[in-house]
């Protein structure tokens, strides 16, 4: 597929990446480390570019990135686009549980 997940910048515990198709970017991931918890604050994926395992891609490095920090748990906002329906089927591929407006997942084993 030739997609790189490119780091920005780790600021503390602070994660923002894009994800890059040679010299352009086809999506981005922003998240944090606070302990035993990681938060994903917001993964996105061009529109021209959803379904191409792109967010898979960027959702594995992000969860590779805080685990390396000792992250156990991740946790965060359940906050789809506007009229997206793509979010919930592709929080339950990447087996996150997702609860009224939060998501969840163990990161252990
Ligand atoms: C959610 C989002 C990041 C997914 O990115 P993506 O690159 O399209 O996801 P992937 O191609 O890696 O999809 C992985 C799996 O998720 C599921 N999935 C993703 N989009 C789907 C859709 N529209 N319908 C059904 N299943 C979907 C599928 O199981 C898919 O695997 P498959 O294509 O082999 O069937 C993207 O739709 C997006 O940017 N949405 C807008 C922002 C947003 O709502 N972010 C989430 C905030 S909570």
């Amino acid at each position: 597929m030739g997609i790189e997940v490119r780091l920005n910048k780790t600021l503390d515990a602070s994660y923002s990446a894009f994800a890059m198709d040679g010299p352009e970017v086809v999506g981005s991931t922003l998240g944090t480390v606070n302990g035993e918890l990681a938060t994903l604050n917001s993964i996105h994926v061009i529109p021209v570019k959803r379904r191409s395992g792109i967010g898979t891609v960027m959702f594995h490095a992000f969860l590779d990135w805080a685990k390396g920090l000792g992250a156990k748990r991740l946790a965060g906002e359940f906050k789809p686009e506007f009229g997206n329906c793509a979010a919930g089927h592709f929080y339950n591929a990447m087996d996150v549980k997702i609860t009224d407006k939060t998501l969840y997942k163990d990161l252990d084993g």
